[in-house]
């Protein structure tokens, strides 16, 4: 019995981390050119399932269990790659080269300028959203499949030539997901170059932490540790201002929803149709720090985002207007989803005062956010 005792005692306090095995490959379709693409699912014991595929290295699926124990897939999305092919706002896709967006689709490095196609135009003002026509949300990249104690993962890798989508220089860029027992989403981010180039990539995931196609997320809590917004003009290109978040509608340093004020008269909410901007982090120093807190109070599914990057994007689904069906077959509508971005600021290439995001020959760009899931 002593025995028996000593050797439970022994697995409790010395449970190893559970033995991770390497994600299989499933086959996904074929892009119009007919490359293949493929799947990688990740899972932990938490019972939290991520799904994600080579075409634009996007998170297809996202599965983690409520309060009680009942799971969902809290982001919007679709079932099969032709849909993604046909039409998407950027759906769980990885953004770049630049991430965002760049006024006029111009910017000038070393005395030269760049031209890059504007591909929209808020406010009828074009700028390059993204990374341009074919960013990386729509290339495919390789994928190669990871374990390590205690988490799953999978390293996305995509080559961007020089010249490609007007950016200079040819940059190597990986994306590794690593899906822990902690029930941490930690996105690693390295890159390199030959020729100094604009570098800014994101995650463009959209959650709903009632569940995708549970209507719409204006009931979900929002704290940022942020005190501090890029103010934009009616392009919403940053004005170069930092401007407090006191006192207006864009204060989330104490809890607030995102249905509070999301319709209140402010320019700024006119400008994006609701929170489109970004956040100035208040740690800044580039160490992984809390740069957000979610709770949707139903389920009680809360989302904690860290990160080394000194930005966040909120954007809160104004422009989905019920035109895309998603994964379980209901329209996605407005404000039926949110993206967290951590980022640089928007339209940093035009902006002195902004953290660079000149990536230089020789230079290794490491950056790393995590989505951290837990109920209360
Ligand atoms: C931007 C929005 C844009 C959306 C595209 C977001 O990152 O902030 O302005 O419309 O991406 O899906």
């Amino acid at each position: 019995m002593k025995n028996i005792l000593i050797c439970l005692l022994a697995m409790t306090t010395l449970a190893p981390a559970f033995a991770a095995a390497k994600p299989q490959a499933q086959p996904f379709g074929k892009t119009t050119d007919g490359t293949p693409v493929e799947i990688y699912t990740l899972t932990n014991p938490k019972g939290t399932r991520l799904r994600a595929m080579t075409y634009g290295a996007i998170v297809v699926s996202l599965e983690t269990p409520d309060r009680n124990g009942q799971s969902a897939d809290i982001v919007l999305g679709y079932n099969t790659l032709a849909e993604y092919l046909k039409d998407t706002p950027y759906f769980g896709a990885i953004v770049g080269r630049y991430g965002n967006r760049i006024a006029h689709g111009k910017f000038s490095l070393a005395g030269k300028s760049y031209t890059l196609a504007t591909n929209n135009s808020p406010g009828g003002m074009p700028c390059s959203l993204h990374g341009g026509l074919k960013g990386f949300d729509k290339v495919v990249w390789r994928g190669e499949p990871l374990a390590k104690p205690g988490a799953q993962g999978v390293k996305f890798t995509y080559v961007s030539k020089d010249g490609e989508e007007g950016y200079p220089g040819n940059l190597t860029l990986s994306v590794t997901y690593w899906l822990g027992e902690d029930n941490d989403w930690r996105i690693d981010y390295l890159a390199t170059t030959d020729k100094a180039t604009p570098v800014n990539v994101t995650q463009h995931s959209y959650f709903n932490l009632k569940g995708e196609g549970n209507g719409d997320i204006l009931g979900h809590t929002l704290t940022f540790k942020a005190s501090r917004i890029t103010p934009v003009n009616a392009g919403l290109i940053p004005t170069g201002e930092l401007r407090s978040v006191q006192g207006t509608p864009f204060d989330f340093s104490t809890p607030h929803t995102i249905g509070e004020r999301v319709n209140a008269t402010d320019e700024q909410m006119k400008f994006g149709g609701g929170y489109d901007h970004n956040w100035v982090l208040d740690s800044q120093n580039g160490s992984l720090a809390l740069a957000a807190t979610v709770h949707e109070p139903t389920t009680g599914r809360v989302m904690q985002v860290l990160t080394t990057e000194p930005g966040l994007q909120f954007y809160c689904g104004n422009f989905l207007d019920g035109k895309l069906i998603g994964k379980s077959g209901k329209p996605y509508q407005f404000r039926n989803g949110f993206c967290l971005e951590t980022q640089h600021y928007p339209d940093s290439p035009n902006q002195p005062k902004f953290p660079s995001t000149i990536l230089q020959p020789g230079q290794t760009l490491k950056s790393t956010t995590v989505y951290r899931f837990s109920v209360k």
